[in-house]
């Protein structure tokens, strides 16, 4: 048997387990059997969860993972022979395989840079009217992450001011919400305000990264986009037979407000991480820390000696850098012992 021993795990809020509001629903969905495919009772009542939870009549579908749920979202948002403005930093463009452009029969990414991770609208209006002939995939959807790959937010007035981009330009707004709960907790915003309401179309709401085993919930505010969304599931191999046990953890997650508090909490340990380095010497941060994960610039001899030491990160996502993500079981001494050996490293150089 291994030792217990303080994790230090910082890679990605992907290695952290399952928070205990949703474990308590989803071995209570384990409790009794159910009807399979969505039809059961703890789907039904997921989703009308969220329709309250987003104050709307929401269209909600749960699929497995990220890559799924923003590839089926965006090739429901159009056809084949349209493209997607996304930032060229996104997820959708980096990280997913080529997912989108596959389940969408084509549909091309077009990438626009902007300072911390987001798009502006400015950059959305030169990359729509560039070009506008046959020739070139007519721009129908504008992807957003929220929070960014760099850790940043969109705030309630820049998604407003992309809203009226996409309406100047008949364009539709999808939002990758990977940590879409981070960015409510920084901004102190409603899901409500930080979705429909400013603006985004469809929104596909990660849960495992909030602390679920797996899961995201798709969800559309114009519902007219959701027209076959659950054959494109089946089709994707999405459509989980067991779904109640995708389903159930979230009304753990939404009903105990624990999607609020884990969202805070792993933001809060970003920042800690990020006041614990701020007058060290050697340590550059890469983007401000505006939700649960920070970007340092180190000296390739201090991130040998992090690894030695046991840490995890990752130094290829964003624009490289080493970055460490928080979660819902983040504690401030893990945090606290991170600072210790970044500083200790930097002084063996020294020396
Ligand atoms: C910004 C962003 N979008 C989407 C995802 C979802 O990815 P996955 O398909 O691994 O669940 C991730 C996961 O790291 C992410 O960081």
């Amino acid at each position: 048997m291994m030792a217990e021993s303080q994790p230090r795990f910082l890679a990605s809020d992907n290695t952290s387990g399952i928070c205990p509001e949703a474990m308590e629903t989803l071995l209570e969905a384990n409790a009794t059997d159910d009807l399979a495919y969505g039809n059961d009772r703890w789907t039904q009542l997921a989703s009308d969860r969220f329709r309250e939870f987003f104050e709307t009549d929401c269209e909600v579908f749960f699929v497995f993972n990220g890559t799924a749920a923003n590839s089926l979202a965006l090739a429901s948002m159009c056809q084949s022979y349209h493209s997607v403005i996304c930032h060229q930093l996104a997820h959708i463009e980096t990280d997913e395989c080529g997912g989108p452009e596959f389940f969408s029969n084509g549909s091309k990414l077009l990438n626009v840079g902007g300072e911390n991770g987001r798009i502006t609208p400015s950059g959305i209006a030169t990359t729509v009217t560039r070009r506008g002939d046959i020739h070139y995939p007519r721009p129908r959807v504008v992807s957003l992450t929220q929070a960014t790959e760099v850790g940043t937010v969109y705030g309630f007035d820049e998604l407003q001011a992309i809203r009226e981009v996409a309406d100047r330009y008949d364009l539709r707004v999808h939002m990758d919400g990977a940590r879409f709960a981070n960015a409510c907790a920084s901004l102190e915003c409603s899901p409500a305000d930080l979705s429909w309401r400013s603006g985004v179309d469809v929104l596909c709401f990660s849960g495992t990264k909030n602390g679920l085993a797996f899961g995201e919930a798709v969800i559309f505010f114009d519902r007219r986009m959701a027209e076959d969304f659950e054959y494109r599931c089946k089709q994707a191999g999405q459509l989980a037979s067991k779904m109640r046990f995708i389903s159930a953890p979230w009304l753990g997650l939404l009903n105990s407000g624990a999607w609020l508090t884990n969202a805070q909490h792993a933001n809060a340990m970003a920042n800690r991480l990020a006041k614990g380095l701020r007058d060290v010497e050697g340590v550059e941060l890469m983007f401000p820390v505006q939700a649960n994960s920070l970007f340092l610039e180190l000296p390739s001899q201090v991130q040998q000696v992090l690894r030695e030491r046991g840490w995890t990160f990752y130094t290829f996502i964003g624009e490289g850098g080493v970055r460490f993500v928080c979660s819902w079981n983040t504690t401030p001494e893990l945090i606290d012992a991170l600072r210790d050996d970044i500083i200790a490293a930097l002084a063996s150089m020294t020396r």
